[in-house]
């Protein structure tokens, strides 16, 4: 499998941290300390499915393909307006694509996750072009009067394009049963035949465990991607982490002994998208010429569950 296109589309309005401490006890100086994040993009007056569309399409002109050349549409997605049809379906339906369509939720590891799926669907020959899209709104999923959540993330949706190919050579997904640490209920309809009520609890964190197994799974992950490859941590170019917070990243550098230049961030502008930041990021270095052809990539990606995925591949892109 192979990367041929990137496309990602932001919601128009930019929140800062002195915006959020406007009505939450909080403060920029707090904000940036324990997480490096400045300010984030925020679903306002858009919508997400129209987020989505609009990577996808990008990404679809960047590879040179129409809607109706794919033969399969995966979508990360945690939270949307819609639960049923699936966002990949509504996506279908914007770029003229008539092929099957499947949302998955790995939380913030989705990209992942599809990328893997992806990769099995193609070496099986079942399909040969696939979008992979992750559209995510996780400003939906805290609530507005917790400083602990609310500060943390922003919007975004974010697509690649992959076909058939040598360029991915490692992929490893795991998920371990650690619903506690980090999670999302919400309401559902009322049934006369349920006996107890489920009004929804807002996003809640565990800020320092999911810390903890933030970088562990991480450091781990690439390490283990790193011996599947048989390459050494310095043969690799660019390690695009999870973008959750700039302590993460800056501590499996350090772990991993990489100069700052190998670990790019934009979450600094971009807060915590969920699955949608590794693509993110992706498609700016893609575009602002970061990533060069022959460039030895690795995407490492956490979430709730607890789930994690790491892959290894060749930027064939720019030749
Ligand atoms: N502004 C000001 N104070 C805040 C705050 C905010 N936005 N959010 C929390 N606090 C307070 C807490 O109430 C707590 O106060 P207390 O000690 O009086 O109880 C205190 O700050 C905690 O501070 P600290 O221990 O320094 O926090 P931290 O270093 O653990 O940082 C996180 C908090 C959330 C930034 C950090 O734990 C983290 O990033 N964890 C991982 C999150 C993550 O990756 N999530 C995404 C998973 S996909």
């Amino acid at each position: 499998m192979k990367i041929i296109g990137t496309g990602s589309s932001l919601p128009s309005l930019s929140v800062t941290n002195e915006m959020l401490s406007v009505f939450l006890d909080t403060s920029d100086e707090w904000i940036r300390s324990r997480t490096g994040i400045l300010e984030r993009r925020i679903i306002s007056d858009e919508n997400l499915k129209d987020l989505a569309i609009e990577a996808s399409q990008k990404a679809l002109d960047d590879a040179g393909l129409t809607g109706s050349e794919l033969d399969y549409i995966i979508c990360s997605n945690v939270v949307n307006y819609y639960v049923t049809p699936s966002i990949s379906c509504l996506v279908a339906g914007g770029i003229q694509a008539a092929c099957p369509c499947v949302d998955l939720n790995a939380a913030c590891t989705g990209f992942l996750y599809c990328l893997d799926m992806a990769a099995a669907y193609i070496a099986a020959k079942k399909a040969k072009n696939i979008l992979v899209v992750c559209a995510e709104e996780p400003t939906r999923m805290c609530s507005w009067k917790d400083r602990n959540t609310a500060v943390l993330f922003g919007d975004a949706a974010a697509a690649a394009v992959v076909t058939e190919g040598d360029a991915f050579r490692a992929s490893r997904i795991s998920a371990f049963h650690r619903p506690e640490v980090l999670y999302y209920q919400r309401p559902l309809e009322d049934c006369p035949f349920v006996k107890y009520q489920q009004r929804g609890v807002p996003l809640y964190m565990n800020g320092k465990e999911v810390f903890k197994l933030a970088v562990n799974a991480s450091t781990q992950g690439i390490e283990n991607i790193l011996a599947d490859t048989g390459l050494t941590a310095d043969q690799v170019d660019h390690y695009i982490l999870h973008q959750a917070n700039m302590r993460i990243i800056e501590t499996v550098r350090t772990q991993l002994r990489q100069p700052p230049h190998k670990f790019p961030h934009n979450i600094e502008s971009r807060g915590n998208t969920s699955s949608a930041s590794i693509p993110l990021l992706l498609d700016e270095m893609h575009r602002n010429g970061t990533l060069q052809y022959g460039d030895t990539v690795v995407l490492c990606g956490f979430g709730a569950g607890f789930t994690t995925g790491t892959c290894l591949f060749t930027w064939t892109m720019n030749e």
